[in-house]
């Protein structure tokens, strides 16, 4: 017997044997049902005092016991179907109790979706939340999501490519997480983005790169936003902005249509502002146009473009707005190389969604004195260039294909289809508000010998 809901309905008067976790318990006089759950659903056990040992049995167990149940499956009477159940037509007649896992009585229950739990305490207990109906289809959807996009870029003639967990700063424009090694003074960080390792795959020949990368930056969490996430990650060769517009967009759709058959995209394609206009007419870079923001099942995608390239710091200077390895606009590099800064716009574009930034991404330059001129824009020395950026201009020198890419935010985008209010909602083990994990306990102290091994002090 593989699953509760796939198979009891069919399987009228023989015998199986499933297993699973005790959902509730029902006690009426001399009579005991047991909610038998996997995760496909729910079937109803039952045994009474006509075989005073298994009822007994029954009697002993508690939620969230494992257990593994035999017996034959009867077909219930008319007026006791449960029509809100896939099970609903039938019950276990159990004949044989084999407790797999005694449970405590767990902090919270696991099968009433009314109450409302502390946070702080579901993180602690996830692997009980986890249990839940709204998490197991928050994970499930999840799955079929990443499932689904590879499929469709594996069509599309697509590469899956790992890069590195440590490596070296990423200029992203969060902070970077650093690890200490045994060689003092000497450190890895943990990348913001795979952004320089997809431009050198592309330089490095594989032209159709993607990747569901994990993404660190150490910045404070809000809604939507974790110090760790996911992005689903892309870079192409020889192709314009408005091949990496098309494909995206038909992605996306395509992936609504065959997940969220509900959902109603409000407008296809999906329109385009450039960022000037999305800041005029909407005050914001990341616009909500639904014309019923209440209405759980509309979905307003935009595309935002133009950015400008370069914004003022606190100090008077220049700093990118997104991306320093961005093509500025066609319109626009002979001005920008000649010396002008203010009004260049990058190749830059944005996919908002129902009022979140659920995408960004740029065409690249390809070309080495384009880079370079970016980096002193922003104060630079020749030197200070050679040394952070310096492999990837010399990358550019041996032949790089001209590139563009994007990257969503996996997280966002799924709590956007799961109607759910923070991205914590379908993340398996999220961080807390504070980036503590209180089931892992991290972050924590390490012990003193750690710390010598490293060459660190705590104070
Ligand atoms: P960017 O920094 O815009 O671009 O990130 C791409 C998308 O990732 C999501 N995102 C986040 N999601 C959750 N938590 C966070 N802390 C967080 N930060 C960003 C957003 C965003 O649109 N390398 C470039 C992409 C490229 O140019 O190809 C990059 O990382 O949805």
């Amino acid at each position: 017997m593989r699953t509760l809901n796939e198979e009891t309905p069919s399987k009228i008067g023989s015998t199986v044997t499933v297993t699973g976790w005790v959902h509730r318990i029902r006690k009426h006089g001399s009579v005991t049902f047991i909610d038998l759950r996997d995760r496909t659903g729910v079937l109803q056990a039952v045994s009474g005092k006509w075989n005073p040992e298994v009822y007994a049995q029954l009697n002993e167990l508690s939620p969230e016991d494992v257990v593994q149940l035999t017996g034959g499956v009867v077909a219930r009477s008319e007026k006791s179907v449960n029509p809100d159940l896939a099970t609903g037509t039938v019950e276990l007649q159990v004949e044989q109790v084999t407790l797999l896992s005694q449970a405590v009585t767990p902090p919270f229950s696991v099968n009433d979706s009314t109450q409302s739990v502390d946070e702080e305490l579901r993180l602690a207990y996830r692997y009980l939340d986890l249990r839940t109906e709204r998490m197991q289809a928050n994970l499930r959807a999840r799955g079929r999501a990443t499932s689904f996009l590879r499929h469709a870029l594996d069509k599309e003639g697509f590469i899956e490519v790992e890069t590195p967990l440590l490596t070296a700063t990423t200029p992203e424009g969060a902070r970077d997480f650093l690890v200490p090694t045994r060689h003092k003074g000497s450190f890895y960080a943990l990348p913001q983005s795979p952004q320089q390792f997809k431009q050198l795959l592309m330089v490095g020949g594989i032209e159709r790169y993607y990747q569901i990368a994990r993404c660190l930056r150490d910045e404070d969490s809000r809604g939507d936003r974790q110090p760790e996430f996911t992005q689903l990650d892309m870079e192409l060769s020889f192709v314009s902005q408005e091949d990496v517009l098309q494909l995206n967009e038909k992605l996306v759709i395509d992936l609504i249509r065959a997940l969220y058959p509900e959902k109603r995209i409000q407008q296809q394609p999906f329109p385009r502002i450039t960022h000037a206009e999305a800041l005029e007419r909407y005050g914001s870079d990341r616009p909500d146009m639904r014309e019923d923001k209440n209405d759980p099942n509309l979905l307003a995608f935009c595309w935002v473009t133009d950015f400008p390239f370069f914004e003022r710091t606190e100090e008077g200077g220049w700093t990118f707005t997104h991306n320093p390895f961005s093509m500025p606009h066609s319109d626009h590099l002979e001005r920008f190389m000649a010396g002008e800064v203010e009004g260049i716009l990058a190749q830059q574009y944005d996919l908002a969604l129902n009022g979140f930034e659920i995408a960004g991404g740029s065409v690249r330059s390809h070309r080495p004195e384009v880079t370079e001129k970016v980096f002193t824009t922003m104060g630079h020395t020749p030197e200070s260039i050679q040394a952070q950026f310096g492999h990837m201009l010399r990358a550019f020198t041996h032949g790089a294909p001209p590139h563009a890419g994007i990257a969503w935010g996996f997280d966002r985008l799924m709590m956007v289809l799961q109607n759910e209010p923070n991205i914590r909602e379908v993340i398996a083990f999220p961080k807390t508000g504070e980036g503590r994990d209180p089931l892992m306990q991290a972050p924590g102290p390490v012990s003193d010998a750690q710390l010598r091994d490293l060459g660190l002090q705590s104070r």
